[in-house]
C-alpha cells in the first residue's frame, strides 16, 4: 500500500510545549523504514505549516492560541482531503487538536465517495469540550466535539460541512473525563469504552464489535491514536499521562485486529512529546504499533522494542 506521511507539528493545543518535535521523533525512530520493510511504499510530504494568523480573543478567557489553532485546522483539513485520494495518509502530530482538521478533511473525502466515516478514538480522554466548556483552555481537549458538530465553535472554528455522526465514533481507553464532557457526551451516540470495560471484557471484543459495525456500513475507518492511551510506564513521552492505561499487548492486539480487518483508511499519531521521552522509547513503541497496524506480527519479531 502507498503510505503518505504528513507532519503536523502543532503544539499549542496542549498545556506543555514539545509536541512540535513529534513528527521528527517518529521519523528518527524509523517509521519510514518500518513501513518499507512491510512492503509498503512511503511518501513523506514533510511538515505542514499554517498560513499567517492573528490571535483571536474568546469570551472564555481560558481559551488560548485560538487563532493559531484555527489556521492549523484549515491547513490540516485541506491536507487530509488532498492526501486521502489514494493510499493511507498517516498524520504525525502534533497535539490532538490536529484531529479537528484531519477528521473534517477525511469526512469530506468520505462524503464524496458516498461512504460513511467511522472514528476509533484511542485515548485516556474524550476531548469533548467546546470552546465554552474548556477550563484548561487547551484546545487539544476539543476536537471530538468539533468534528461531530456540537455547539460552541460557531464563528471561531471553520464552519463544519461534513460532521461525523456521533454514532460512528468509538472511544477506547478512557479514564479522564471532565464533568462538562461527561454531561455533553451522554446526550450523544458515542460509544465510550472506559478502562473498566477493558478490565471486564478485554479489548478484543470491543474492537471486534466496532469493526463489524464499520464493515456492515461499508465505512471508511480513521484511527486517532493519542499516546496517553497507553500506560505511562511504557509511554512516558506525553504531557497528559493518566495511570492505568492500555498495556503493550492490548495496544498491539488492537493494531493487529485492525490490520486484519482491512478497514483502516487513515491514521493520526498524536501527543508525542519527545522532550519528555526516555531515550526515544515512546517514539520507538509508536513506530512498532504503526507497524502492527500495517501488517507486522509480534511473533515475527526477534526482539521487543527497547
Ligand atoms: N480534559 C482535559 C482538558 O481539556 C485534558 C485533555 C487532554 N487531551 C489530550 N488530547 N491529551 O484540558
Ligand atoms: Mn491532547
Ligand atoms: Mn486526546
Ligand atoms: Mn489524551
Amino acid at each position: 500500500m502507498e503510505c503518505t506521511l504528513i507532519g503536523a507539528p502543532l503544539q499549542i493545543g496542549a498545556g506543555q510545549l514539545g509536541c512540535e518535535m513529534g513528527p521528527s521523533a517518529l521519523r528518527i525512530a524509523g517509521l519510514r523504514t518500518a513501513l518499507e520493510e512491510l512492503g509498503h511504499t512511503v511518501k513523506d510530504v514533510g511538515n505542514l505549516t499554517p498560513r499567517s494568523f492573528d490571535e483571536i480573543p474568546h469570551p472564555n478567557g481560558a481559551v488560548h492560541h485560538l487563532g493559531e489553532t484555527v489556521a492549523w485546522v484549515e491547513a490540516l483539513s485541506s491536507a487530509a482531503y488532498e492526501h486521502s485520494d489514494n493510499g493511507m495518509p498517516i498524520f504525525l502530530g502534533g497535539d490532538h487538536a490536529i484531529s479537528a482538521g484531519t477528521v473534517p478533511g477525511l469526512a469530506r473525502r468520505a462524503a464524496e465517495l458516498g461512504r460513511p466515516l467511522f472514528i476509533l478514538w484511542l485515548d485516556a480522554h474524550t476531548d469533548f469540550h467546546s470552546l465554552e466548556t474548556t477550563t484548561s483552555g487547551n484546545l487539544h481537549g476539543t476536537p471530538v466535539a468539533y468534528y461531530t458538530g456540537q455547539a460552541g465553535f460557531d464563528g471561531y472554528f471553520p464552519t463544519l460541512v461534513h460532521a461525523v455522526p456521533t454514532e460512528n465514533v468509538c472511544m477506547i481507553g478512557i479514564r479522564s473525563v471532565d464533568a462538562a464532557e461527561q454531561a455533553a457526551i451522554k446526550r450523544t451516540g458515542i460509544t465510550v469504552h472506559d478502562m473498566r470495560v477493558i478490565d471486564e471484557h478485554g479489548v478484543a471484543v470491543l474492537v471486534r464489535n466496532f469493526i463489524e459495525k464499520v464493515k456492515a456500513a461499508n465505512g471508511l475507518l480513521h484511527v486517532s491514536f493519542d499516546v496517553d492511551f497507553l500506560e505511562p510506564d511504557i509511554a512516558p513521552a506525553v504531557g497528559t499521562t493518566v495511570p492505568g492505561g492500555a498495556t503493550y499487548r492490548e495496544a498491539h492486539l488492537i493494531m493487529e485486529m485492525l490490520h486484519d480487518s482491512n478497514l483502516v483508511t487513515s491514521l493520526d499519531i498524536v501527543e508525542l512529546n519527545p522532550f519528555l521521552d526516555e531515550r526515544g522509547k515512546t517514539a520507538k513503541l509508536l513506530v512498532d504499533l504503526v507497524a502492527s497496524l500495517m501488517g507486522k506480527r509480534v511473533m515475527d519479531r526477534p526482539t521487543l522494542a527497547g
